[in-house]
């Protein structure tokens, strides 16, 4: 008997570490879909205040929240400090306040308190159901407590030093507690594609609520802006004119049908009734956006899509459509020849898709 469990047991250890290498399973998991937390990093300490969390996607296709589950595509779930659910066929949500529905690979978590906090995500279908398998990944990080390294300080110096050591760490809190903005992307000086630009923003020590209401300390939306001075005076509404900004409660906003050529996006912070923090919180971007190429017009007319066309399959672009970035102008209220996209009952309703996605579904030609 005890011979025969000696035995079982070798033979267990040594397929075990032959698995690790050589799984056969490789080749499915190809073509599967997979997420991976690009950051944070797990284990590391981060500051004080909000976390983003980003995400990259493999062989899964993001698009606005809703409709029916359809393969190799749907939306992103985070989720904080929870046991990421996965039960099939139901939705993939926790408490109110634990998660976000988010068509992006990026969400940020605001307002952390500091300590250790589980970063959970999952690729989920258009109607919040977890994949089959399910798709999640986590990682683990330390929120740092917001001013504590200043007061550490102050402990050292016992005696004439101690002033000086005072006087740092007010001014250490006050900066840690202070709202930020920055803009992400474009970056400052880039050239950019003809058409729409995106601009991402981080926001720091505020909490990004819907727009309206009176204005409450640490907390508000955002205003974009394009090529404007931006506005903030005290007590005003920060708009300037109409087309020029917007009111958004997200740290992404979209320009579209940009003219060629140089364009500065502002963002500023701004209490929930519009007017500036105080002291007022913005940023700058000024990027080239190039010229659309619209030299291949000429050429187009023969060759127009003889393409077999097989439903519920994203058309692959015509030749007239090389360089093209923005799309809705054309197809949405349909400026002719261009065919109207599907809105219901045909599928899937384009309604929302901005530009920035009719790419990801149509291929290039
Ligand atoms: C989630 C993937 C997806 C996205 C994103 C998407 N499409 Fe489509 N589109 C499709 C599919 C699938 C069809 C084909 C529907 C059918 O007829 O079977 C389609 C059809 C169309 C058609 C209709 C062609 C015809 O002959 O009727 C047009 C035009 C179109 N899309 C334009 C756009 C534009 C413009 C955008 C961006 C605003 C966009 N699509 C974004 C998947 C997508
Ligand atoms: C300037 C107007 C215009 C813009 C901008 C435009 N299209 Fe089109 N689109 C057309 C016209 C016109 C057609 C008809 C085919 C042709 O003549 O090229 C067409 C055809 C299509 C078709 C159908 C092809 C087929 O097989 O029937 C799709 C899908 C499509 N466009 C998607 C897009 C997407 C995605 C974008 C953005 C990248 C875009 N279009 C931008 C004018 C436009």
């Amino acid at each position: 008997m005890a011979v025969v469990v000696v035995a079982a047991v070798s033979v267990g250890l040594v397929g075990c570490k032959k698995a690790t290498t050589t799984t056969p399973a490789a080749t499915t998991t190809a073509a599967a879909p997979a997420v991976r937390i690009t950051s944070p990093a797990a284990g590391a300490t981060v500051p004080a205040g909000s976390v983003t969390v980003n995400i990259e996607a493999s062989n899964f296709q993001i698009v606005p929240v809703g409709g029916t589950a359809a393969a190799g595509q749907g939306h992103v779930h985070y989720y904080l400090d929870v046991t990421i659910p996965t039960a099939a066929g139901q939705p993939a949500v926790s408490a109110a306040g634990t998660y976000k529905a988010v068509p992006a690979t990026t969400a940020t978590w605001d307002n952390l308190a500091p300590g250790s906090h589980t970063f959970g995500v999952q690729l989920v279908n258009n109607n919040h159901t977890p994949l089959s398998p399910p798709v999640t990944a986590t990682v683990t990080v330390t929120v740092a407590a917001a001013t504590t390294t200043a007061t550490t300080t102050t402990t050292r110096p016992p005696t004439t030093t101690t002033t000086a050591a005072t006087t740092t760490t007010t001014v250490a809190t006050t900066t840690a507690a202070a709202p930020a903005v920055r803009i992400t992307s474009p970056a400052a000086g880039v050239t950019v594609t003809a058409g729409s630009v995106t601009v991402n923003i981080e926001a720091s020590n505020f909490q990004i609520v819907p727009a309206g209401g009176a204005a409450a300390a640490g907390q508000g939306h955002v205003h974009y802006y394009l090529d404007v001075t931006i506005p903030t005076a005290a007590g005003q509404p920060a708009v300037s004119a109409a087309g020029t900004y917007k009111a958004v409660p997200a740290t992404s906003a979209t320009w579209d049908n940009l003219a060629p050529g140089s364009h500065t996006f502002g963002v500023q912070l701004v209490n929930n009734n519009h007017t500036p923090l105080s002291p007022p919180v913005t940023a700058a971007v000024t990027v080239t956006v190039a010229a659309a190429t619209t030299t291949t017009t000429t050429t187009t007319p023969t060759t127009t899509t003889t393409t077999t066309t097989t439903p519920g399959v994203p058309r692959r672009l015509p030749a007239s459509h090389a360089g093209r970035d923005v799309c809705r102008v054309c197809h949405e209220t349909p400026v002719p020849p261009a065919p109207k996209f599907p809105v219901p009952p045909r599928t899937p309703d384009h309604t929302a898709f901005t530009d920035a996605l009719c790419k990801s579904c149509h291929l290039g030609p």
